[in-house]
């Protein structure tokens, strides 16, 4: 059966597309993967798909659109017939979509990076996640952390801030303030496929990350 992974967010800019892109970029190395674009007109994920079409064959990954949650559900289904990994690039916005999404997921991630603001806006989450998990209990949220700048106190102090307010698991894995991740997505490429090192290791790490969780949930 598919693995769903969701990439949620109320605010904008936290690094959904960026996340929901690399991830689906690796987990298509070894197996058949879709990535779903559901925040529309926007469509970074879509455009990012068109992009890469021009540099890499796509191989194992493919591209679907999702007008809204109706449709989502739709997609969802026949994107679980043929392939091992379907991955969900979210909207910015508490809407039915990102409930949808919260409800269909194996797994949803919720990006944020070490700020205050951004702290306040996933407390928005919460309420969406326990109205979600009235649906189905258990549903596996879990956050991570971008553009995380590990040598700061600040961003120590924030985190910590984050698991007393939020109380939300979060993965091992930290994505750091790295501008490959930029010139990346512009090229429709994803970390591993450029020139920053560090970069790969821990989309590859979060990518290991993802699939033990998801091996776990199996049991
Ligand atoms: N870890 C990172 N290091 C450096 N730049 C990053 C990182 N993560 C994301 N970015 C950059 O920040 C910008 C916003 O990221 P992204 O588009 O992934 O966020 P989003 O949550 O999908 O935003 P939107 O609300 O526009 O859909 C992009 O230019 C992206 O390249
Ligand atoms: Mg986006």
């Amino acid at each position: 059966m598919a693995k769903i992974i969701g990439v949620i967010q109320v605010k904008g800019g936290v690094g959904r597309s960026t996340i929901a892109t690399n991830l689906a970029a690796v987990l298509s190395l070894k197996k058949p993967t879709a990535l779903i674009d559901c925040d529309l007109p926007q469509g970074t994920s879509a455009s990012w798909y068109a992009v890469r079409k021009s540099e890499v064959p796509p191989a194992n990954l493919t591209l679907a659109l999702a007008r809204d949650y109706r449709h989502l559900v739709r997609v969802v289904d026949e994107a679980s017939r043929e392939h091992r990994y379907i991955v969900i690039d979210g909207p910015p916005r508490i809407a039915e979509m990102t409930r949808a999404i919260l409800v269909m997921s194996t797994l949803c991630l919720v990006p944020l990076g070490a700020s205050g603001a951004e702290i306040w806006s996933t407390a928005d989450l919460l309420r969406t996640i326990e109205a979600a998990r009235k649906y189905r209990p258990g549903i596996d949220v879990r956050i991570v952390w971008n553009r995380f700048r590990s040598q700061t106190r600040e961003a120590h102090d924030l985190s910590e801030a984050a698991r007393q307010e939020l109380g939300l698991k979060e993965l091992s894995t930290r994505l750091g303030y790295r501008v490959a991740y930029s010139e990346a997505l512009a090229r429709g490429l994803a970390v591993n496929e450029w020139l920053d090192r560090t970069a790969h290791i821990e989309m590859m790490a979060l990518a290991d990350e993802v699939k033990k969780i998801l091996k776990e949930e199996r049991k």
